[in-house]
C-alpha cells in the first residue's frame, strides 16, 4: 500500500511544491498549515488548518501517517528574521518540539526536518569571497540570532530523538530557495522574489532600490531542485544534516543584473546601506550531498530566474499593478 505522508507548512512556498511532487509520485498526502496556499489550491488529498504550536494539533496532524515532512515555520527574508527574534524562536520551537514528540507518539517511521544555512557561524561568512560551507563547519556555533539558533537546536533534537527513541530523522540545510508561488510582497519575501517584484514594477531606465552595497554574495536554488532533494534525502540513509543548495555564488548586484536582463530593462541601482543584508557571503559545499546521494541541484540560475520573474510579473499584472 502507498505510504501516507504529512507535509506541514503545506500552505507555504516549498511545502506547496513538495505536496505537488509527492502527489506526482503517487503518495497519499495530508497537508497542514494555518493558512491556505496563497496563489493556487493545494493538490493534497486532505488539507487541515491547524496551529502546530499546539500539542493537540500536532497529535491530530500525525494520526495515521507513515512519514512526516516538517516544513512549517515562522520565517521570512532577512528584514523579517532580524526584526523578530523572540517571536520566531518561540513559535518555531513550539512547532518543532511538538511535531517531533507527536511523531514519536504516533510511531512515524521517518521525520524530515527543514533546517537552514542560517545555522552556520557568522565568523565564517565575513567575506564576499567566502569559502563554501561544509556541514562540519556548524561548530563552534555562532548562528543567525533567533531563527538560526532555533534551527541548530532543533537539528540536535532530531539527533536526540534518534538516539533515545530510534525515530529515523533526516535533516537538510536549505540555502536560499526561490521559484514560482513564493511570497513576493508584504515583508516576508526573500531577495530573489523582492528583486523580481522591484524590477517588474520599475520603468525601463528607472531606479531600483537594493539592500546593502550589493556586493554581498549568496547561492540560490530553484524550488524544483529543493523538493527533489528533500525527497532524495528522506529516502536515503543519510541521518546527519546535509546541505541542500546550489554551489554557484553570485553578488546581489549580479542577481539584479540577471533579473533585469530577463525583463529586458536597464535600471539604475540605488543602494541603501542602512537596510539589513545578513552575512557578507554564503555558499554551499555540496561534496557530502554528492557523495551520499550521487546527486546535486541542477537548475541554472538564469533558467530559474526567468521562470520566477515571469510568474511574479504576471501576478502583478493580474493585480492591476502593472499596466500596458
Ligand atoms: N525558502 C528558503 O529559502 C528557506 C531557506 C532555509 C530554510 N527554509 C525552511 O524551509 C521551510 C519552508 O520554508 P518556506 O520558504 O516554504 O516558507 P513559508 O513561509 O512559505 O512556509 C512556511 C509555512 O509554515 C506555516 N506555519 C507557520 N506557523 C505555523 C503554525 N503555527 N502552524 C502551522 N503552520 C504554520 C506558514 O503559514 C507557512 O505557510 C521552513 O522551515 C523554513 O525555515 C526555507
Amino acid at each position: 500500500m502507498n505510504k501516507k505522508i504529512l507535509v506541514t507548512g503545506a500552505g507555504g512556498f516549498i511545502g506547496h511544491h513538495l505536496v505537488e511532487h509527492l502527489k506526482e509520485r503517487g503518495y497519499w498526502v495530508r497537508g497542514v498549515d494555518i493558512k491556505e496556499p496563497e496563489y493556487s489550491s493545494s493538490p493534497a488529498d486532505e488539507f487541515e488548518f491547524l496551529d502546530l504550536r499546539r500539542w493537540d494539533a500536532c497529535l491530530q496532524a500525525t494520526r495515521g501517517i507513515d512519514e512526516v515532512y516538517n516544513l512549517a515555520a515562522d520565517m521570512g527574508g532577512i528584514g523579517y528574521i532580524t526584526e523578530f527574534l523572540a517571536d520566531i524562536a518561540r513559535n518555531n520551537t513550539l512547532i518543532n518540539m511538538h511535531m517531533l514528540e507527536a511523531a514519536r507518539v504516533n510511531e512515524i517511521s521517518k521525520f524530515f526536518y527543514s533546517s537552514s544555512a542560517c545555522i552556520y557561524p557568522a565568523y565564517l561568512q565575513n567575506s564576499a569571497d567566502v569559502t563554501p560551507l561544509k556541514e562540519s563547519n556548524a561548530y563552534p556555533a555562532d548562528p543567525e540570532e533567533g531563527y538560526g539558533w532555533e534551527k541548530l537546536y532543533m537539528e540536535k533534537m532530531c539527533q536526540y530523538y534518534t538516539h533515545d527513541y530510534g525515530l529515523e530523522t533526516r535533516v537538510a540545510r536549505f540555502h536560499n530557495v526561490y521559484g514560482t508561488l513564493g511570497t513576493y510582497d508584504g515583508g516576508k519575501e526573500k531577495a530573489p522574489a523582492a528583486i523580481c517584484r522591484k524590477v517588474a514594477l520599475a520603468r525601463d531606465g528607472g531606479d531600483i532600490e537594493i539592500w546593502g552595497d550589493g556586493n554581498q554574495t549568496r547561492s540560490f536554488m530553484y524550488v524544483d531542485d529543493c523538493v527533489e532533494g528533500i525527497y532524495r534525502i528522506t529516502a536515503s540513509d543519510a541521518s546527519e544534516p546535509l546541505n541542500l543548495g546550489m554551489d554557484v555564488m553570485v553578488t546581489i548586484n549580479e542577481l539584479v543584473d540577471l533579473i533585469s536582463e530577463v525583463a529586458g530593462k536597464s535600471l539604475i541601482k540605488k543602494h541603501d546601506i542602512t537596510k539589513p543584508q545578513g552575512v557578507r557571503g554564503r555558499n554551499s559545499d555540496n561534496s557530502k550531498l554528492n557523495e551520499l546521494l550521487n546527486w546535486s541541484p541542477q537548475f541554472s540560475l538564469a533558467d530559474g530566474l526567468s521562470i520566477t520573474y515571469h510568474w511574479i510579473e504576471s501576478e502583478l499584472r493580474n493585480a492591476g499593478r502593472i499596466s500596458g
